[in-house]
């Protein structure tokens, strides 16, 4: 297994309804969201986008209207769907990455913050029979302080190189309640 944190569906839904993930809406943790939205406007401008882990909907505030009637997004917690739902014309269902299933394919998957919750080899493995000849997939994880979760991120990025081929990298650096941030967004084309 390659899961970086464990988690489970309660301690999402237990986590949304304490406020505990209030902070993803500010700015700060739009700015990835913001870079992830301005790819796939480049890339693949009409694209069908899949937002793994989408939590309240916060990519799908920063897409354009285009982009907006493209989106699936998807997330294990009820309670973060619900939010998300809030959000006029949002397409968003609550199941696990694991359980979700489709027929559709995608120009673009996105993983924003949420592969340290997943089996990453088996999701991303999984995750490529979704995509279009050519699609894209995109991944921000933040640089862990932690070193022991800071190799798993760095056997993360070892794993995507070798599925993927590497299209761009770009790294943003904030700050978060007084402490510095930096997260690395990634994207990679089918091989
Ligand atoms: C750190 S939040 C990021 C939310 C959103 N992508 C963002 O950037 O604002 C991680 C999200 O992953 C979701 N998640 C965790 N495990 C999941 C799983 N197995 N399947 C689908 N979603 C999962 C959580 O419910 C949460 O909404």
């Amino acid at each position: 297994m390659s899961i970086i944190f464990d988690s489970t569906k309660e301690s999402w839904e237990a986590g949304y309804e304490a406020g505990d993930w209030n902070f993803i809406e500010e700015p700060i943790e739009k700015n990835r969201s913001a870079v992830i939205a301005m790819y796939c406007a480049h890339l693949r401008p009409q694209g069908q986008i899949l937002d793994v882990g989408c939590g309240t909907g916060t990519l799908f505030q920063v897409l354009s209207t285009e982009q907006q009637s493209n989106y699936l997004g998807i997330d294990i917690s009820a309670v973060a769907v619900a939010r998300a739902k809030q959000k006029k014309n949002i397409r968003a269902i609550a199941v696990s990455a694991e359980d979700f299933t489709t027929d559709e394919k995608f120009d673009v998957i996105i993983f924003n913050e949420v592969l340290y919750y997943l089996d990453y080899q088996q999701t991303l493995q999984r995750y490529k029979d979704f995509l279009k000849p050519n699609g894209l997939i995109i991944i921000s994880m933040y640089r862990i302080p932690e070193i022991s979760e800071r190799r798993q991120v760095a056997k993360l990025w070892r794993t995507t190189a070798t599925l993927f081929q590497s299209l761009d990298e770009v790294t943003i650096i904030g700050k978060h309640q007084d402490a510095k941030i930096t997260w690395d967004v990634r994207i990679y084309q089918l091989k």
